[in-house]
């Protein structure tokens, strides 16, 4: 049996699935924190989610007649909801409701490692010349400069601000090798939500954001969301280009061990690039977050 998820995260908005890829009348079954879900979409558009019993994947249903329905909202183009007490507000990305930016959905991939492992390997810097090579990095430049990295009391989130990166193609829209300068978000235990410089607009940044669905406490499903300023790409362009990225992400987390993130500082070698991570092990310890973690030994 697995264990039961702990408070905080059992009463926590989570991400199940992109809104408009959910099938007005159709079932669409998934896994939240070991628990089966059925999910649909009733005439008016608004998702339904719901604890799974004998419903199957693609099963017609009249979301009407689904009367006892888990907490939802849409937000950033995704459904989201709680298996506990619903918190009155998900973390604000404001940048979301600008009126020229192009905002999707990038898929929602599964990914057989712990979500908070995810969310690690999306604050790491180092990785880029190795993994996303030639797009996001590139040898000689693999050096992780001084950055900063605070935890922000006020809105209870992770910062890591000043991150600068030579980039050979930062984003679809650059033409030339750029240094970017990033700032990382992590708003909620599962989530980030990075910042960059934006080839198009030296005075804006491209939002680019990881919302992780931790299924059990070893897989989770990523479910990407990009908010470009952009006006030549396609969307379909513009998602290729993120799915190539986190193609080259998959078998990376993947191969991590073990899949649980180990929050003992001292489990894996801290470097400088790491000091991103070590806030983010902290935030989750002090939190009192167990699932999808090895918590440090008391
Ligand atoms: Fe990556």
């Amino acid at each position: 049996m697995p264990q039961a998820p702990d408070t905080i995260t059992r009463n926590l908005w989570h991400v199940v699935a992109a809104t408009d890829e959910l099938r007005i009348g159709l079932v669409e079954t998934t896994l939240l924190l070991d628990t089966p879900l059925a999910l649909t979409r009733g005439i008016d558009g608004e998702p339904v989610v719901w604890l799974r019993s004998d419903e199957q994947n693609g099963d017609e249903i009249d979301a009407e007649t689904v009367l006892e329905r888990l907490p939802v909202r849409t937000a950033y183009g995704y459904t989201w909801t709680c298996l506990g007490t619903a918190p009155a507000a998900l973390f604000p990305i404001p940048e979301f409701a600008e009126p020229d930016r192009v905002n999707m959905s990038c898929g929602s991939i599964a990914i057989h490692v712990s979500a908070p492992r995810a969310v690690e390997n999306f604050l790491d810097m180092g990785h880029f010349p190795y993994v996303h090579t030639d797009i996001l990095g590139s040898e000689p430049h693999t050096e992780v400069k001084e950055y900063d990295v605070e935890v922000s009391e006020e809105r209870d989130e992770v910062l890591a601000t000043k991150c600068r990166f030579m980039q050979p193609r930062a984003a679809k829209s650059a033409t030339t090798a750029m240094e970017v300068e990033y700032v990382y978000r992590v708003p909620h235990p599962f989530c980030s939500v990075l910042y960059k410089s934006c080839p198009e607009d030296e005075s804006r940044r491209d939002v680019i954001g990881i919302f992780l669905q931790p299924m059990t406490e070893e897989r989770c499903r990523a479910h990407l969301l990009q908010s470009m300023i952009d006006s030549t790409s396609t969307i379909t362009d513009l998602r290729r280009f993120q799915q190539t990225i986190f193609g080259q992400d998959k078998p990376i987390l993947e191969n991590q061990y073990p899949k649980k993130l180990p929050l003992d500082p001292r489990s894996e070698t801290p470097i400088r690039a790491d000091k991103s991570a070590i806030a983010y092990r902290r935030w989750l310890s002090q939190k009192g977050i167990t699932y999808g973690v090895i918590p440090v030994a008391s």
